[in-house]
């Protein structure tokens, strides 16, 4: 009986639990969501705006990519869906970060949460198999 526990707290724990948000998605729904609301900034191959890494001049960022080169994968699940939902700014500063000018745009009036999560399955789909795989252990364990 302790075993069963120890099992089933140790399965929690791995990437693919954690990362559960992601799975199941209509991944071709989400495909043609990124070409209607996102691909004119982060790019129709998920390519980013040249020179991403330096901000303009009043210090707002470009889009960067959300392929394998950019960080897009370096972020959890809730990031990058808050990021998406509330936009730059409002992500970061429930985060503390207060003060940031980001060029990424709110967009909970226009995408429900399940368009959301869809547009994110996309965008993890394009990723090698060792890119998902590194992404989903960012997820700390939850339900
Ligand atoms: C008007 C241009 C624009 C549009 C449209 C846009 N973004 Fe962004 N996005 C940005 C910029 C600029 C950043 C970098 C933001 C920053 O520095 O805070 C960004 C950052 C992000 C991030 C954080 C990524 C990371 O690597 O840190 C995510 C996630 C994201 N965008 C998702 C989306 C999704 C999904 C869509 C479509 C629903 C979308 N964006 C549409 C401009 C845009």
């Amino acid at each position: 009986m302790k075993c069963t526990v120890i099992i089933a707290f140790c399965s929690l724990a791995t990437g693919a639990v954690a990362g559960h948000e992601l799975d199941d998605r209509d991944v071709a729904g989400g495909q043609t969501l990124y070409a209607d609301h996102c691909a004119a900034c982060h790019g129709a191959n998920l390519e980013g705006q040249p020179d991403w890494r330096s901000p303009d001049e009043n210090g707002v960022l470009p889009a960067p990519p959300h392929d394998e080169t950019g960080h897009t994968w370096h972020h959890d699940n809730r990031l990058l869906f808050e990021y998406t939902q509330l936009g730059g700014a409002e992500a970061l500063s429930a985060r503390g970060i207060t003060g940031f000018a980001s060029g990424m745009p709110r967009f909970a009036d226009v995408l429900s949460d399940d368009d959301i999560w869809d547009i994110l399955a996309f965008i993890r789909s394009t990723w090698p198999d060792r890119i998902q795989a590194l992404q989903a252990d960012r997820n700390p364990p939850h339900n």
